[in-house]
């Protein structure tokens, strides 16, 4: 990798990248893999591959991020956590974000719909953009949400309650539905195993402790890797943020184990 030599422009081309896992556009998004593959020969999930429209509002956490940057317009997935709180991926920031809630065809206002601005973001303080580490973000809203049928919270695991491999979970996002395809107008959900850490040891920066190795290579299941920010939910709990993925979209992705950030995550809470 020659630009690993100018340390500069690495960080730079880096910062691209990821935010380009977000979704920038359809037409960058053809150019995405190679730019990836140039800079970290693995890529930030940002698509639902193989897996299935969710039935209307039957995620009613699921949160839409709309996200200004200096040129740029793109989109992550998050997660109502509080009514003024929303959780994503820290490589999902920008100059000013809107959050979607209650919507499932995102072209297609509807009466459920509740549309809010970011007043504060929260990144992790030691998200690494380089390598991807803690990629967890807090967003505090401008106002509370009303909980509604279409609306809702998704709660979080204590710090000691995480999950083990095995465990089948589910992701949701409105990612694209196809390596080539455009991203979807409706939520898409897909069912992903909890797989064993060596299985991530393709990534370098793989850190079993702060992150969750999903999705089963040898699977016939369909490949993966959902909107960046969106949520890894294992029995009714919001175990994982998407983090990043291989260009293919051939499991294993990495998520963010939201478990073991619990006491930052409560101490953002407690004085927001
Ligand atoms: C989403 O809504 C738009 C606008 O009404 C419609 O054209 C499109 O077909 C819908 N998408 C899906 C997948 O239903």
């Amino acid at each position: 990798m020659a630009l690993a030599t100018n340390p500069r422009r690495w960080e730079m081309g880096g910062a691209e990248a990821v935010f380009a896992l977000c979704i920038l556009s359809r037409k960058m998004k053809l150019l995405l893999p190679l730019l990836l593959t140039l800079l970290f020969h693995e890529a930030a999930a940002d698509e639902i591959i193989g897996g299935e429209e969710s039935k209307p509002h039957s995620h009613p956490y699921m949160a839409f991020l709309k996200i200004k940057d200096h040129r740029s317009l793109y989109h992550c997935g998050g997660f109502l956590i509080r009514r003024d709180f929303v959780m994503t991926a820290a490589h999902c920031t920008g100059h000013s974000i809107t959050v979607i809630l209650g919507a499932h065809n995102i072209t297609k206002r509807e009466a459920s719909w509740q549309t809010l601005n970011v007043k504060h973001q929260f990144p992790h303080p030691e998200y690494d953009p380089k390598s991807y580490i803690n990629d967890i973000m807090l967003l505090k809203l401008e106002d509370k949400v009303k909980l509604t049928t279409e609306v809702g919270i998704l709660p979080l695991p204590s710090t000691f309650n995480s999950v083990s491999p095995g465990k089948l979970c589910q992701a949701t996002g409105w990612g694209m539905t196809g390596i080539r395809a455009p991203a979807s107008d409706t939520l898409q959900e897909v069912k992903l195993r909890l797989m064993d850490p060596i299985n991530c040891k393709v990534y370098k920066a793989f850190h079993e402790k702060l992150q969750l190795c999903v999705g089963n290579p040898k699977s016939i299941q369909p490949a993966f890797e959902g909107d960046s920010g969106g949520p890894l939910v294992c029995s009714g709990v919001a175990q994982g943020i998407i983090s990043y993925g291989r260009t293919n979209a051939v499991p294993p992705s990495v998520f963010t184990r939201i478990a073991y950030y619990r006491p930052w995550i409560n101490q953002i809470l407690k004085s927001n």
